[in-house]
């Protein structure tokens, strides 16, 4: 039998796979699930799962399981060793200081900007990261996570177009992907406080056709090679999201699984099938898998976001309009949503992704724009820009 069993799962999964209420986070009950219903692979999704160790607990209990151990998930779950790493490594990536004292706060902003570039030294979806040239502002988010008991980090901005490049890793063989560019404020013109992005598109017509070879050589290749030298081994997906400077591609962060929304843009492009090549990489066979196929053409995904997303977004409201698609329509991807009394309601600040594709970035963009414009949720809202500064030529490796 061939089936796919999610937990926990959304809505729009539901029409597809069998929803299991199990804890993803808890390795003892997804080796359970995974044991009840005979998996062949596990697929471990977001981060925290990860860095909590459960797909260790996945392989030790015999079974192929898609994503990193906690020891190499560390390379998103610790920016303190992911710049080791990336020292050790010889890759570029923005100075930083840990900030952990707030009586420490103003001589280190000090240190740096105008522009301040100031995260949460943990896992915040995004949200923790404050890019600001007002340096009150840097040192209002600064003190406000101290307060929490967050550790600060403060990086030096790291200039140039951003491109997100998804890797298939195990061990030191690297499989990229199609290249991707999220957009990560939540208003149009990148406006507004940071998300856990709004939008992306893919391929990135203005990143020159040996960039993705650059940055496997430059960047990925050596630190998977660290981490095998390590004895953290990365086995699953390396997220390298990199600012493409005059000098060349520089780390803005590693992530240790897909990222959002760019994968709903890149895999809509992907013709080989996703779950041999998953599979491939977590029994150890990446190399030996044949090089995913990819169509012509490009690919948006536009957000629809709650009100009030990202502060304290709105959930609960009834969504219209996101059902059945037509042959030559967008498609629509559930985020936060679920079924409440047979009605479908939102239940995240990131509610939906439609994702649209086309011959060209500007075809895919009206399919998508043509097909949100239909979505009703009140107060939602979406960016109107996505990739619009591909399509008008206004991205150059020389501009920021
Ligand atoms: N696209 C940002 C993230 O997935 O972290």
């Amino acid at each position: 039998m061939t089936a796919v069993v999610v937990a926990p799962g959304n809505a729009g999964i539901a029409q597809h796979a069998e929803l299991r209420p199990v804890d993803p986070s808890s390795g003892e009950a997804v080796v359970a699930l995974a044991r009840e219903v005979g998996a062949d692979l596990v697929v471990i999704g977001p981060e925290v799962p990860l860095v909590l160790g459960v797909a260790d607990a996945v392989r030790a209990a015999g079974i192929a399981c898609f994503g990193p151990s906690a020891a190499a998930a560390r390379i998103e779950g610790s920016k303190a060793f992911a710049k080791d790493v990336m020292a050790a490594a010889g890759v570029r990536t923005a100075h930083s200081e840990i900030v952990d004292n707030p009586a420490d706060l103003d001589a280190a902003l000090d240190r740096f900007g105008p522009t301040w570039v100031v995260k949460d030294d943990g896992l915040a979806a995004g949200k923790g990261v404050v890019v600001t040239p007002d340096r009150s502002a840097a040192r209002d988010h600064g003190a406000e996570l101290l307060e929490q008991g967050h550790p600060v980090l403060l990086e030096s901005f790291l200039d140039g177009p951003e491109v997100s490049l998804f890797c298939l890793v195990d061990g030191e063989t690297v499989v990229p992907l199609l290249p991707a560019q999220d957009h990560k404020r939540v208003g149009d013109g990148d406006s507004g406080p940071n998300t856990g992005g709004m939008g992306a598109y893919t391929p990135l017509p203005w990143l020159p056709a040996d960039a993705v070879e650059e940055i496997v050589r430059d960047v990925v290749a050596p630190v998977a090679a660290e981490l095998v030298r390590r004895d953290a081994a990365f086995s699953g997906l390396l997220y390298a999201g990199l600012a493409m400077g005059a000098a060349g591609p520089a780390v803005v962060e590693f992530n240790c699984r897909f990222g959002d929304p760019e994968t709903q843009a890149v895999l809509a492009l992907l013709e080989s099938p996703l779950g041999e090549l998953l599979h491939a990489t977590a029994t150890g066979r990446l190399a030996e898998a044949p090089a995913p196929r990819w169509a012509e053409g490009a690919a948006v995904t536009v957000v629809l976001a709650a009100e009030n997303y990202p502060a304290r977004p709105r959930l609960g409201d009834v969504i219209g309009g996101a059902g059945e698609t037509g042959p030559d329509e967008a498609t629509v991807l559930h985020a936060g949503t679920a079924l409440r009394d047979g009605a479908l309601v939102s239940a995240g600040g990131r509610v939906l992704n439609v994702v649209g594709t086309g011959a060209d970035l500007a075809a895919a963009r009206e399919q998508a724009y043509a097909r949100i414009g239909s979505i009703k949720l009140p107060g939602s809202h979406y960016r109107t820009d996505i990739g619009l500064g591909a399509v008008e030529n206004r991205i150059s490796l020389s501009s920021s």
